[in-house]
């Protein structure tokens, strides 16, 4: 490469996985309409600047409640295909190589919509865009927390004719009140059923729901954890055993997890020896992909170039695939960093 390149540019071309994002929350205000007008779904928008301009939460539960009610929009396989696919092809465009997703299949089938149907659309997409873009994608069904636990049972099992195609299960929506613990049965069977797990914990919820997701729930890996800093031991814990954290940084500023980037928990994460790395959990409400999260976070905190190679290392080393596609991932990274000039 030719001279010294920006930050940003460096972030563009560097080979990196996802692994904590939302397909319902990457629908496009564009595509928003498009669907709702095709599919006569009434909406309280008029225009996709009224649609954007709601995009304002006080806290999670503001957001899950415009998220959940957006979700309406989807009803076919081809609308699923098309949001699915659309995530895809700007994640391949952020220099991703690997994309682990999560649907939330009660937001669907509770309004009559088969999990045939929803699976169609979004598997599809996935194998159109590993054989087109050569992105490869892995899909992790979450359950609503908020809902019984025997519903969740109820998701497993209707998920079971399509298990050679899921990669596992998590844990999402509101999280104060309903602890890790609520769960333990419903992750139980699923590490029975040899799937991956994962839980979201310690965004707006205690350390302690960090530690009960790890302790109890056994999950791989912690979506957000923010919390978990404020206890130091469950902090030594995470470095010993370099449980990957996914962490979202402007979805944390969007709800009003953290005050501004500039006190955003990163930096110290990296510091304290975590397997951190950098999500974009809902791209089109929050206002950016992952290369924005990349962008934004090294501003505010001054990320240097080899820390933001140690992130997209991480989101490798976190993601779940198997080892011939790790090191290639790998490869990749080593050889862009060898490629790259330093910037300016
Ligand atoms: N579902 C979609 N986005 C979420 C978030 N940030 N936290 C919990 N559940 C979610
Ligand atoms: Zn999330």
């Amino acid at each position: 490469m030719q001279g010294a390149m920006t930050p940003a540019q460096f972030i563009a071309g560097l080979p990196k996985a996802e692994l904590h994002m939302h397909i319902e929350g990457s629908i496009e205000a564009p595509l928003f309409m498009k669907l709702a007008r095709r599919n006569q779904v009434a909406i309280r928008w008029e225009t996709e600047a009224e649609l954007l301009a709601a995009y304002s939460f006080r806290d999670l539960q503001a957001f899950l409640d415009l998220y959940y009610d957006g979700c309406r929009v989807l009803i076919h396989a081809q609308d699923y295909y098309e949001v699915t696919r659309e995530y895809l092809q700007r994640a391949h465009a952020d220099g991703v190589m690997h994309a682990e997703m999560f649907l939330g299949p009660q937001g669907h089938t509770l309004r009559g919509i088969a999990l045939a149907t929803v699976l169609e659309g979004v598997l599809g997409a996935m194998d159109d865009a590993r054989t087109q873009d050569g992105i490869t994608s892995g899909l992790i069904l979450v359950a609503q927390r908020h809902r019984p636990e025997a519903e969740a049972l109820e998701l497993l099992q209707q998920a079971m004719p399509w298990r050679e195609r899921l990669l596992g299960f998590g844990l999402g929506g509101a999280e104060v009140g309903h602890p890790p613990s609520k769960f333990a049965e419903f992750f139980r069977r699923c590490r029975a059923e040899r799937f991956h797990v994962v839980a979201h914990a310690g965004e707006e919820g205690p350390a302690e729901y960090v530690r009960e997701s790890i302790e109890l729930l056994q999950v791989e890996r912690v979506d957000h954890g923010n919390a978990c800093l404020q206890d130091p031991a469950l902090v030594r814990l995470l470095a010993e055993r370099q449980i990957p954290l996914t962490v979202c940084p402007l979805s944390n500023l969007k709800l009003n997890v953290v005050k501004s980037l500039p006190e955003h928990p990163l930096k110290k994460m990296l510091d304290a020896g975590l397997r951190v790395t950098v999500n974009s959990d809902d791209p089109s409400y929050f206002g950016g992909y992952v290369n924005d999260n990349y962008e934004q976070c090294q501003a505010a905190l001054g990320l240097t170039r080899s820390e933001l190679v140690t992130l997209a290392r991480n989101s490798v080393l976190a993601a779940f695939v198997q080892p011939q596609r790790r090191l290639a991932m790998l490869a990749a990274i080593d050889a862009y960093q060898d490629r790259a000039d330093d910037w300016a």
